[in-house]
């Protein structure tokens, strides 16, 4: 089979599409014709050896997906050849087979397009398990999204309002701005691009909260971090919740004073490990996301797709702040 893999630690333009062999369903697993793969900001920097796990090399990137059930490994009962399903895994995607976990998988709706399902279980399993799981979302609440027309904030803001929430979506062009708001957001803010000053600081702590007025935001979602946490944590409501889901922007270093003052919580969202601790966790969420799809509440927006001979080039997109949406590498 062909397969994008990384074979040195670099950016996007190091990979390389190679023959490797076809891999077999172990005990536990299913092959999965891979039909289309949906790329994430973490697939930018585990093929740098920046990711919180390092796979040993040769290895391809691509961490969801969807797909056709080829073969069936030892005591997996839950598929049948030629089901379509989307998994996610957390490398291995980006190629035209992958032997996954049958836990790791479930079954798509007939309706759902590949390159839809190839884009849905990390990037809404992500903000599924930080608003629901970790910040307790409530109805009416105010929701505030950084990132907001990236994957995992676009499927924030609509999470959001499935669950009932204001939502305020904080970009950075009026492009995005726009984007947000045709995925549901109630109001879009632009922020300035990093670096800030101590003045464009406070400014940027006064328009995100001024977007939360009266009360402030109840959850923060932030997916960006660099400079931009402790503005939004600013603009956090009493007894709010500040969900550290990413760092696009960077590393933020926060002023803890400022979570004692609002009596909030500071709260970590790591998708993957959570889905280790039970398989219940992956069907509870993939059947409650697949739920409001079904509903029309959740609309995956693909942007661009890409063959996977060009898949660095997608992985590019997102290491260059250029991405709306999701990027899909489609594999035939
Ligand atoms: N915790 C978990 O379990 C988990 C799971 C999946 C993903 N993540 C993390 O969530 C974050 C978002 O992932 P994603 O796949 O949704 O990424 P994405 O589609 O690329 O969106 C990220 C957003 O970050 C903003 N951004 C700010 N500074 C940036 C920079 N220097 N470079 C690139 N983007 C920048 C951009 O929005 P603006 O231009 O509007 O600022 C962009 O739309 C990543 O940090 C990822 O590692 C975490």
């Amino acid at each position: 089979m062909k397969a994008i893999m990384s074979r040195s630690i670099g950016g996007p333009e190091t990979l390389v599409l190679e023959e490797v062999d076809d891999p077999v369903a172990a005990p536990g697993q299913i092959v999965v014709r891979v039909k289309a793969s949906g790329v994430n900001f973490p697939d930018t920097l585990i093929i740098e050896d920046k990711y919180q796990f390092k796979p040993k090399r040769p290895f391809s990137p691509g961490a969801e997906f969807s797909g056709i059930v080829e073969a069936i490994g030892g005591g997996v009962s839950s598929f049948q050849l030629g089901d379509r399903v989307m998994g996610f895994s957390r490398w291995g995607a980006m190629a035209q087979k992958i032997a996954i976990s049958a836990s790791r998988c479930a079954v798509i709706p007939d309706e759902m397009p590949f390159d839809e399902a190839s884009a849905f279980i990390l990037t809404y399993g992500t903000s599924y398990y930080a608003l629901k799981e970790r910040g307790a979302l409530r109805v009416g609440e105010t929701l505030l999204v950084l990132g907001a027309a990236g994957g995992v904030g676009l499927a924030a803001i609509e999470i959001g309002k499935a669950m009932g929430a204001r939502v305020v979506a904080a970009v950075s062009t009026p492009e995005k701005a726009r984007l947000a708001r045709k995925h549901g957001a109630d109001r879009a803010v632009i922020y300035p691009t990093a670096p800030f000053d101590a003045s464009s600081r406070r400014e940027v702590a006064r328009l995100l909260k001024g977007a939360c007025d009266p009360h402030g935001a109840h959850v923060v979602c932030d997916v960006v971090g660099g400079y931009y946490s402790e503005a939004a944590l600013r603009a956090i409501a009493w007894d709010g919740r500040f969900l550290v889901v990413g760092f696009t922007g960077g590393i933020p270093q926060i002023p803890l004073n400022l979570a004692l003052l609002k009596s909030c919580k500071i709260v970590g969202v790591f998708l993957g490990p959570w889905l280790d601790r039970s398989v219940d966790h992956f069907s509870r969420a993939a059947a409650e996301l697949l739920e409001w799809y079904q509903a029309g509440k959740l609309r995956p927006c693909i942007s661009a797709r890409f063959p996977l001979a060009e898949a660095g080039d997608a992985i590019a997109q997102l290491a260059t702040r250029k991405a709306m949406g999701k990027i899909v590498v489609n594999i035939d």
